[in-house]
């Protein structure tokens, strides 16, 4: 934290999101100053964002303003800020193949290489960036360490890749203090709307019926958003730089899930799809390196998560 001041400034890129907008609340909630940016890609319905961001906004310390990474620019954005957390992006493993690989070019590579370009005309304390577990495809181990050979399945993993390259090229080059945290399936209130979870949870609340991918025997490691966003912070204030998993601690097959909300629900009606190019079978994340770098330690488990997600899709539906 620079001397003349006694409160971090925070740019968080993305805010609108899910991670994002859990990540100003947290900030704000510790005391940090938060200049939040999106540019409201129409990969979802741009109200649930607004929706998302109307917790924070008009909040002591939050201020916000809408730009696009990939064209505007940043000068302006970085004057003053301590961290940037870079969490805007083209998310989805799925939808990344054909015509669309185009905006996970401009909103996964090119903005992050503008984005670390303009950072290194600044000093900042930390850069921390939102990558994926997407990045290990089919990992060849699990629980999975970072040492692991990438090699994505899908195109967004490639595009996570390359961002997660160019951090670390712009730092051993430039100087930028990247930590890129690879997030295995983050999931809770208000996650994205083509997720598994949300997907799930609206079935079983509104009796709607929940597609299902493939034989529902592929895991993952689920990670509550809770802890991913103490991570962010953790990560940034232990001014630590390198690559580091960030996981939910266990991994969980699509069919244990399915039966962890019908025992919170009742039962969902369930229909089978074919499985989808680009999923993994499965993932596990190591967290060691998180562990003794900067504390990491989840806490939520995916019962809870869900329970958790339940209570909330019910209270905006009553509101
Ligand atoms: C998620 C995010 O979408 C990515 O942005 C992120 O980078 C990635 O996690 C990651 O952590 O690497 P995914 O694991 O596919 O990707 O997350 P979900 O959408 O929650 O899917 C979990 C499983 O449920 C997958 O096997 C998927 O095929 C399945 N699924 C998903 C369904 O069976 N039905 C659906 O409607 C959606």
């Amino acid at each position: 934290m620079p001397k003349d001041r006694d409160r971090i400034i925070a740019l968080v890129t993305g805010a609108g999101g899910f991670v994002g907008s859990h990540l100003v609340e947290h900030l704000l909630e510790q005391g940090d100053a938060v200049r939040g940016v999106d540019c409201f890609t129409p990969f979802y319905d741009r109200s649930d964002k607004q929706r998302n961001l109307s917790h924070v906004i008009g909040r002591e310390g939050f201020s916000f303003e809408r730009a696009d990474l990939s064209r505007d620019d940043l000068t302006q954005l970085l004057t003053d800020v301590d961290v940037v957390y870079h969490l805007a992006g083209q998310p989805g493993v799925r939808p990344s193949w054909g015509e669309e690989f185009g905006e996970y070019v401009r909103h996964n590579i090119e903005a992050t290489q503008r984005l670390l370009e303009a950072s290194t005309r600044h000093r900042l304390g930390a850069f921390v960036f939102a990558s994926s577990s997407s990045v290990y495809g089919d990992a060849e181990r699990l629980p999975t360490p970072e040492t692991v050979r990438p090699e994505p399945v899908s195109p967004y993993g490639v595009t996570k890749l390359a961002a997660e390259h160019l951090c670390n090229v712009y730092r051993r080059n430039m100087g930028v203090p990247t930590a890129s945290l690879r997030f295995f399936t983050v999931y809770g209130p208000r996650q994205r709307p083509d997720m598994a979870f949300r997907r799930l949870v609206h079935a079983a609340v509104h009796g709607s019926r929940f597609e299902l991918f493939g034989d529902g025997e592929q895991t993952r490691d689920f990670t509550y958003v809770g802890d991913v966003v103490e991570a962010m912070r953790a990560a940034a204030s232990s001014g630590w730089t390198g690559t580091a998993n960030i996981g939910g601690g266990t991994r969980v097959s699509m069919k244990d899930v399915l039966a962890i909300v019908e025992s919170q629900c009742g039962e969902i009606d369930i229909v089978r799809g074919d499985a989808q190019p680009g999923d993994v079978r499965h993932t596990g994340a190591d967290t060691t390196i998180a562990a003794e770098m900067f504390g990491y330690n989840p806490k939520i488990d995916v019962a809870e998560g869900i329970a958790r997600m339940v209570e909330w899709e019910r209270a905006s539906f009553a509101a």
